[in-house]
């Protein structure tokens, strides 16, 4: 039996890079992985489809430059070589990931592992056969798509003609007419890429916004955007069947239908708990997730869970920061996470992100908020990058306090824009010290200093 301080399971952002920050603080570390280092985000996330639509962006941007002084004869994108450079960039961070976990003496192990019990001082693994003991467990388990109970759509997805995101990032051929089931984060990244190439999109989605939990007036921007650009936004829809070559959906007991040559699902994702040996320890799990405390701490003693896996914000970057609170608590370091500050983004053209509250959560929770609204047209950058185009930058403040609580923008760079807005909330420092610190000119960040300094919105 091999003897390991800490054993990780999973592979992903939180697994990785809890491996990493462990041997960092000098536990002996192993971390099992079942597909590719790297996880969802790396292999079939976050990296490959920004590297989609990094090329549909700057194909989008040559073939619209007339107003930029740009004349193109014949343009055209290649969906396949758009895909070859992808499976180049994944290849490249995730052997970039095991280059690093091989310098720091974390033991790789490339199976999957499911716990198994407990010992004198901790618990045992098992992967590919083989028994490891660890003194602290590490789940990192991550998600998977949600599959509803729709008719057809488990056979589709077994033909092909239905996919998740793991799928349509392989795609080799470009479809003609692609119907995403769940306007959400995947559903409208994917929309925009393909929208972009050509392809003839329809959004089918349960709520009547866009979006998920945007800001309303972002959601509803990038709806009016992305509808201008030919993209079919079908709301309030509940799909009812996936059929040979169409999606089928009912709004207010009428039917309809979209029919498509291809379908993404991109309905939520669920937290990996089955099949991971959490009941033989008994970790506590609530609606499919592993129940964590702030210092990510599991019902059982030395047994922690960061990432996806714990659905508690399902996003990459949560994860890391979890990891490390996570390891930090390990090593007796003190430490605890906090979500009150962790930006969310929509890598559409023009992007958009937020970060903290918006007027409405801030109401709901009971909070005394004004908002301050801005066209990103303030912004020198931006007028000179765009054109005819509009953004936004809304500013939530707390009543008496003034204290920044939120930030929402729409618009290009917004991605990058977003720390500063995210490190101001996180900083928690007053109105006037916020107003004293210097950006650079001309960006488009500066429409939050801008932000800053313009009274309070009368129509909000
Ligand atoms: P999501 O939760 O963002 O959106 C799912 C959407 O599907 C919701 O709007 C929901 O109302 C709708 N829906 C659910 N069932 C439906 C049905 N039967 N018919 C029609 N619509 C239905 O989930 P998504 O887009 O699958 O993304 C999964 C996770 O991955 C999210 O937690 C997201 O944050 C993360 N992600 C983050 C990215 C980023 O940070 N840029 C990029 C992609 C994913």
């Amino acid at each position: 039996m091999e003897e390991f301080d800490l054993l990780v399971l999973g592979g992903g952002p939180a697994g990785y890079l809890g491996a990493e920050r462990a041997a960092q603080g000098g536990l002996k570390t192993a971390v099992f992985e079942e597909r590719a280092l790297g996880g969802v985000c790396l292999n079939e996330g976050c990296i490959p489809s920004k590297t989609l639509l990094y090329c549909a962006k700057t194909y989008s941007h040559a073939l619209h430059g007339e107003a930029f002084g740009i004349r193109a004869e014949n343009l055209s994108i290649d969906h396949g070589a758009v895909i070859r450079r992808k499976v180049k960039v994944v290849k490249m961070l995730v052997s970039g990931v095991a280059a690093k976990m091989k310098a720091l003496g974390v033991e790789v192990v490339a199976a999957r592992a499911a716990i198994t019990g407990k010992t004198a001082d901790g618990f045992t693994v098992v992967a590919g056969g083989v028994t490891y003991a660890g003194k602290y467990l590490l789940v990192a388990t991550g998600s998977a798509p949600v599959i509803p109970p729709i008719p057809g759509l488990g056979e589709g997805l077994e033909r092909g003609f239905v996919m998740t995101n793991r799928e349509i990032l392989d795609l080799a051929k470009q479809p003609e007419h692609l119907a995403v089931i769940g306007g959400g984060v995947i559903g409208l990244e994917m929309a925009s890429y393909f929208n972009a190439i050509g392809t003839k999109v329809t959004v089918i989605e349960l709520l009547d916004k866009i979006a998920g939990q945007t800001e309303d007036e972002a959601s509803a921007m990038l709806q009016t955007i992305y509808t201008k650009r030919g993209v079919d936004f079908r709301l309030g829809c509940r799909v009812t069947e996936v059929g040979d070559h169409a999606v089928a959906y009912e709004k207010d007991g009428q039917a309809g239908h979209a029919e498509c040559d291809a379908v993404l699902l991109s309905a939520g994702r669920r937290a990996v708990t089955q099949g991971v040996g959490l009941e033989t320890i008994g970790v506590y799990t609530d609606r499919g997730a592993i129940v964590t405390d702030d210092k990510m701490r599991t019902n059982i003693p030395h047994v922690w869970a960061a990432g996806d896996v714990n659905g508690r914000s399902m996003l990459a970057h949560t994860a890391y920061r979890e990891a490390e609170v996570a390891v930090n608590d390990m090593l007796g370091k003190a430490d605890a996470m906090r979500y009150d500050a962790i930006p969310s983004v929509i890598y559409t053209d023009p992007e958009a992100a937020g970060v903290g509250e918006t007027v409405e959560t801030a109401r709901a929770k009971g909070l005394s908020v004004y908002a301050k609204k801005l066209s990103m047209r303030h912004s020198g950058r931006f007028l000179a990058e765009t054109d005819r185009q509009d953004g936004l930058c809304k500013l939530v403040f707390e009543e008496g306090t003034d204290r920044l609580i939120g930030a929402h923008l729409v618009g290009s760079y917004a991605s990058e824009i977003i720390l500063s807005a995210g490190t101001m909330i996180n900083t928690r420092w007053p109105l006037d010290s916020l107003k004293k610190i210097v950006f650079a000119h001309p960006t488009v960040g500066e429409i939050i200093r801008e932000g800053l300094f313009e009274g309070q919105s009368p129509h909000l």
